[in-house]
């Protein structure tokens, strides 16, 4: 991202990203544009680029983006909402359970409810620090793309055979790996995580990269309304789609497109997508199996 070389270019065959708002955004995009709209919208808790409202105002304006993001997903395609909980007065309000009826009014389904699990984050003192937020996972129909495939994962235990019944002797796991599961652990970009820029609460690419190849086939449209520094656009583009973001912030727009450029030049650096998480050597803590891969296998630095 630093090379010289890297020239800002803020047109892109494949990366359509503008600093706009996104019901502006999206009321320009065609009806079932999009195999996959992914995003995390802002939380209502005051950071920097959202000013707090009452709930049921927030909740109003969610309702609004929701319905357009709807209109323009495709029958075939998926909804993923990132969120957390919006915090008042010491009091928590988990916004996917706030959510969710906006979602059914529309006759979304439901697929998962993914629990992202991650180790950093602010240490409360009146209650349990938060360690997840979850992902909404709809789709519009009940015939969908899921390329279960494309995310499987490392068994736990690889050779492993059924020792008894027709089938003794063969292998039990699936060859081409297991089922991910509906936890997903991933460092949250914190300081010392490789793609950390100036956005307060970036998407790990990886994490947008396992929907990406569940959710959508090469040339589909991936859309994100709240992008930030345009980490969903970044995964998929990774993966041969086609990436759409947008976001109100002139200089996350800026370095969404700076990432962009250095995706293209191959200067990007994005934490790979199954690289173990890090556990503390000394830490007493047992090491058990990471994203799949067993405890002997190498682990990444914090830095990574
Ligand atoms: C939780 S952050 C998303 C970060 C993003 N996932 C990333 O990886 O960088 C929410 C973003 O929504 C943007 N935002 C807030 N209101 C918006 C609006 N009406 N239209 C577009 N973007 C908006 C904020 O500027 C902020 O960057």
């Amino acid at each position: 991202m630093t090379d010289a070389t890297i020239r800002p270019r803020h047109r892109d065959c494949e990366a359509i990203m503008e600093c706009r708002d996104n019901l502006a955004f999206m009321r320009a995009l065609p009806a079932e544009s999009m195999q996959l709209i992914v995003t995390s919208p802002p939380y209502n808790i005051g950071k920097a680029y959202e000013r707090r409202q009452p709930l049921h105002y927030y909740v109003a304006q969610q309702a609004e983006v929701i319905a357009e993001c709807v209109r323009l997903l495709n029958p075939r395609g998926s909804l993923c909402w990132q969120v957390g909980n919006h915090v008042q007065d010491g009091e928590i309000f988990p916004l996917d359970m706030v959510l969710y009826p906006v979602f059914r009014e529309h006759g979304l389904h439901l697929r998962n409810r993914i629990v992202w699990h991650f180790e950093h984050g602010l240490h409360c003192s009146k209650r349990l620090s938060g360690r997840y937020e979850t992902i909404l996972w709809f789709t519009k129909g009940k015939d969908y793309t899921f390329n279960l495939d494309a995310i499987r994962v490392p068994p736990k235990y690889p050779g492993k055979k059924h020792f008894k019944g027709p089938n003794a002797g063969r292998l039990s796991c699936n060859p081409l790996g297991k089922n991910p599961g509906d936890v997903w652990i991933f460092p949250n970009v914190k300081n010392n995580h490789v793609e950390k820029t100036i956005h307060p609460c970036q998407f790990p690419v990886e994490l947008v990269e396992r929907l990406v190849l569940a959710l959508t086939n090469p040339g589909d449209r991936v859309f994100d309304p709240y992008m930030g520094v345009g980490s969903s656009v970044i995964a998929a583009l990774k993966h041969g789609r086609i990436g759409y973001g947008c976001d109100i912030v002139p200089e996350y727009v800026e370095i969404a497109w700076q990432r962009v450029h250095a995706l293209r030049a191959g200067a990007l650096k994005t934490r790979p997508m199954h690289r173990p998480v890090y556990v503390p050597k000394n830490s007493g803590v047992t090491l058990g199996y990471q994203n799949g891969q067993p405890p002997a296998a190498h682990h990444a630095t914090s830095s990574d």
